[in-house]
């Protein structure tokens, strides 16, 4: 598996790899790898390509408040994981060679990045759309895969793809989780044995709203006062937010009449946790 810290190398391994008629695959990430981020790397290489991986704690991303300093960190232990499935290169950019000094541009897909996450994290979508953005012009895949447990930012790239006419596929995968419901989060090692207990209220709330959807409730106010309420009733945890929103546009809604997601944000101590589900299909 090649190592490829600088711009210039990651373009001329892909470079061979098309030369040897073999399509690109491509997964980013922030590292810290568990098997939601495994999933997706399994799915590119089943989906039969050169699999690259990007691994790039963005500094953009962060707010000045946030985890950018203690998000987890572990190259050689990712390096294991990702050789473990097939991946074939992973580029591991240093800040600089991404933003060298100088550097001026954002990316912004405006109507997408103001609702849910983007209320309580201003500048996160645009820093996330900036990155990807680069890594796409980078790395030039074919395919690009993406967790739907980061729901709204597989939204976003959806639309700056479109938007900015990239052709590349996008392909969303499912939520991995753990074997007691909580989605698999490299944040998750910010949370104290009692706080992970408690988190496993989010994804039971989440799965009586499927089953109240499943009932027949159309009503969203009903279904997030439902899933609120039974947060609100763990005392370790404080909620951001707690919507059900049109799943195309992010927006609320009041009757489910198209598909829908349920979409929270949750504080356990330190850590802001995050969860969704489909309403429909
Ligand atoms: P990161 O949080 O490392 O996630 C990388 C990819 O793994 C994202 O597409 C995310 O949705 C997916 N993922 C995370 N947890 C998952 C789970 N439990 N099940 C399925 N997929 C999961 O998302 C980012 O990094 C960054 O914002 C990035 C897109 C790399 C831009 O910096």
């Amino acid at each position: 598996m090649e190592i490829l810290r600088t711009i210039d190398s990651v373009r001329q391994w892909v470079r061979a790899q098309r030369a040897a008629g073999r399509p690109i695959h491509f997964v980013p990430t922030m590292g810290y790898f568990h098997e939601g981020h495994l999933s997706l790397m399994r799915r590119a290489r089943a989906d039969g390509g050169a699999v690259i991986v990007s691994i790039f704690v963005n500094p953009l991303q962060f707010g000045p408040r946030e985890d950018l300093e203690r998000y987890p960190r572990d190259f050689e232990r990712d390096r294991q994981m990702a050789e473990s499935v097939g991946v074939e290169a992973i580029f591991y950019p240093e800040v600089a060679e991404m933003y060298p000094a100088g550097y001026q541009t954002e990316v912004r897909v405006k109507e997408l990045s103001k609702p849910l996450c983007g209320r309580s994290r201003p500048g996160h979508f645009e820093g996330v759309a900036t990155v990807v953005l680069k890594l796409f012009n980078i790395v030039a895949p074919d395919r690009a895969y993406f967790g739907m447990k980061d729901y709204q930012q597989l939204r976003i790239i959806q639309q700056l793809v479109r938007d900015m006419n990239l052709s590349i596929e996008i392909v969303p995968c499912p939520i991995v989780r753990e074997a007691d419901g909580l989605a698999m989060s490299s944040r998750n090692v910010y949370l104290t044995p009692e706080e992970r207990t408690a988190a496993t209220v989010l994804y039971r709330s989440l799965q009586w709203a499927q089953a109240q959807y499943a009932a027949g409730e159309r009503d969203a106010a009903q279904l997030r006062a439902g899933v609120a309420r039974q947060i609100a009733a763990e005392p370790l945890a404080r909620i951001d937010y707690v919507e059900v929103v049109d799943a195309e546009t992010l927006q609320p809604i009041e009757r489910i009449e198209r598909p829908a997601v349920a979409a929270l944000a949750v504080f356990f101590g330190k850590a802001r946790l995050i969860d969704n589900c489909l309403l429909g299909d």
